[in-house]
Order: structure tokens, then C-alpha cells, then sequence
């Protein structure tokens, strides 16, 4: 598996990274079926998780958690990613009225403090600012995230779906480099490469993750736009011996900014023969092919 070298700082992350947020829909949420998958991502060589603090209700960094509590051989084999700043007004918080965004210095520190508990962990390797905060005061979010490294409960920091000019405000007032922007991209969320995103994300040296690469399974839906992509999918598969998902993580690498796609099925079978992407080839014109049945336009 091919590694991704993070920029200012000794750590890299899996080409392709395993994204937890579904952990707790799967009808087996043994230690055991957390463990298989756990196992399969790190056969294919994919060693970085993704987690947030809100995944599953505030529940799946604690599944998750308990296999490595079980085994603290696992921690030394993976990279961990978290989020926070989302507070949801589930029935665990019956005080909040709303759901909201927090990105104030208490609510990063209390936030890491727990998914360093529920993860069995003294560390994660980046934490993530999970989604932009109209009341973000930059100096402070950016000393506290700074802090956090200092003191080495966070090896990194980054951002997710941020645009430049909100990541470039929080940059400012950190010493610390930002690292990662976590955006969706995906055959059928084409904005990234057109709204100036992944230019932007180069030309300050972030790692572009993608989320929901397989646009959350969508691309097997009935929508039109996956309708008319699907039968050059299922071509490109038969041509190279393999699998849909897999030519659409081939489309995702094939980019020149090196995103990572952060996959996200819960079946082990799935999980299994993930690498074989890095192999599939996806030419110029290809790539094209597939952009515009998607998008359903010619190019202009
Ligand atoms: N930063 C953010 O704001 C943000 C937002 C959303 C997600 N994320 C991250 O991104 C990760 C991935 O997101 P995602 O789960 O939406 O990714 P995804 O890989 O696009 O979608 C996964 C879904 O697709 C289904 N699927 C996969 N292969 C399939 C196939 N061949 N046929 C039919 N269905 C198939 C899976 O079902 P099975 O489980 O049955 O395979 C699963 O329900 C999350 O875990 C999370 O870490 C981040």
C-alpha cells in the first residue's frame, strides 16, 4: 500500500484510509466483527482509521475502542484520525436545544479527552475540525489546537470540509501546519475539482481526504446520474479483472493531488482486495468518460 507522507511532520498516512462512521449500523457490533474488519484493513496495508467523537451517537470510537483495549499490540499498527466541533441534540444531551457547532478551547480539550478514553489511547495521530464555525474565534481554536500538540495528545491538526479562506483564517494564528482538509469527493460530488478546493488544498501542502468516495453507496442507487455511470463502471471492472468500487477508488487516485479516500463499507468481503485499487489504471480519456456520464453534460 502505497503511503502518503504528511507535509512538516514525521507521519504518514495509508493511501487509502477505513472510515468508522457506519461501525455502529453493522448488526454485529461484537468485539469480534470489529476486529475482522480492523484485520481486513490492515492486510490491505490500510493502516489509518477515521473516526469523529459524534460517529454511531457518540458510539463508535468506543466499539472500535474496545478491540484495541482488548489487544495494545493494535495501537502501534494504525494511524488514528478524530473530529470534533459537532455537538448533536440527541437524547444523550437532552439539554441542547439545537444541534451546533463548538470550536471554542473547553469543548477541543473535553472533546480529545474522550476519544482518547473511548479509543484506549494517549493520542491521535491528527484531529480534525469536523465541520466550518460561523463563531469560530480563530485565535483561540488555533492556540488550542497547538496546545494539543504541545502537549501530545495530538501528533497533527487539520480541517474537514473547510475552503481555503477558513482554513487559511485558522492557519494564521497557529504555529503548528494544518495538515489534512477532509472533503467529500466522489464520481457523483465532482465540486472539489471545480470550486477551486483540491487547487487550494495543493497549493498549501494538505493531504486532500475524500469522504463518502463512493458517494455513500449511492453510486449503486437508482439515481440517474449513478444509472449512467454503472455500465462503464462494470465495463472498466471486466477489462481489468475487478471490482466497481475499486475503478471508482482507481478514478479518486488518478487525480494529481494525491487524495485519499476514506472508504466506508461495513462488510469484510468489501474490505477485502481494497489495495488492488492502487493497481487499476484509468487513462486521460477514461477519466473523462466517466466525468461526464456522471455529470450527464459534455465538457464546455
Ligand atoms: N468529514 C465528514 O464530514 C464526513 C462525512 C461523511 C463521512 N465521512 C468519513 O468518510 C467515511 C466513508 O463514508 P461513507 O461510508 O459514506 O463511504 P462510501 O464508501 O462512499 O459508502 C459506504 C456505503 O456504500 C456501500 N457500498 C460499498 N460498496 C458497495 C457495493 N459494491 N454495492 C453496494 N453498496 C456498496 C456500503 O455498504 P456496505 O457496508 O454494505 O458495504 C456503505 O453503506 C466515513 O466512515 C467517515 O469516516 C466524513
Amino acid at each position: 500500500m502505497q503511503r502518503i507522507n504528511l507535509t512538516d511532520i514525521e507521519l504518514s498516512l495509508s493511501r487509502l484510509i477505513y472510515g468508522v462512521w457506519r461501525l455502529a449500523d453493522d448488526p454485529d457490533q461484537s468485539i469480534k466483527q470489529v476486529r475482522a474488519k480492523i484485520d481486513a484493513a490492515l492486510a490491505e496495508g490500510i493502516t489509518t482509521f477515521d473516526h469523529a467523537d459524534i460517529y454511531g451517537n457518540y458510539e463508535c470510537e468506543q466499539l472500535f475502542g474496545q478491540a484495541l483495549a482488548q489487544d495494545s499490540s493494535l495501537r502501534s499498527k494504525m494511524e488514528l484520525i478524530s473530529k470534533c466541533d459537532i455537538c448533536l441534540n440527541t437524547e444523550k444531551f437532552p439539554d441542547r436545544r439545537v444541534k451546533y457547532y463548538d470550536t471554542s478551547a473547553a469543548y477541543l480539550n473535553s472533546s480529545v479527552e474522550l476519544s482518547l478514553r473511548n479509543l484506549h489511547t494517549d493520542y491521535l495521530d491528527c484531529l480534525l475540525i469536523h465541520r466550518p464555525d460561523p463563531l469560530m474565534n480563530a485565535a483561540e481554536t488555533g492556540a488550542a489546537l497547538d496546545a494539543l500538540i504541545d502537549a501530545g495528545k495530538i501528533r497533527s491538526a487539520g480541517v474537514s470540509n473547510f475552503h481555503a479562506p477558513e482554513w487559511r483564517l485558522l492557519q494564521g494564528h497557529m504555529r503548528h501546519r494544518l495538515v489534512i482538509n477532509q472533503v467529500e469527493i466522489s464520481i457523483l460530488c465532482q465540486d472539489a475539482f471545480l470550486n477551486g478546493d483540491l487547487s487550494d488544498i495543493q497549493s498549501d501542502g494538505l493531504a486532500p481526504l475524500a469522504w463518502s468516495p463512493l458517494a455513500g453507496g449511492r453510486l449503486f442507487g437508482d439515481e440517474a446520474a449513478a444509472q449512467r455511470v454503472r455500465p462503464l463502471l462494470a465495463r472498466l471492472a471486466a477489462e481489468q479483472n475487478s471490482r466497481m468500487d475499486l475503478v471508482a477508488f482507481a478514478w479518486l487516485l488518478a487525480h494529481p493531488a494525491h487524495i485519499l479516500p476514506v472508504v466506508g463499507t461495513n462488510n469484510v468481503g468489501r474490505i477485502q482486495g481494497l489495495s488492488e485499487a492502487l493497481a487499476i489504471k484509468i487513462d486521460r480519456e477514461t477519466w473523462f468518460e466517466i466525468w461526464v456520464a456522471a455529470s450527464g453534460n459534455e465538457l464546455p
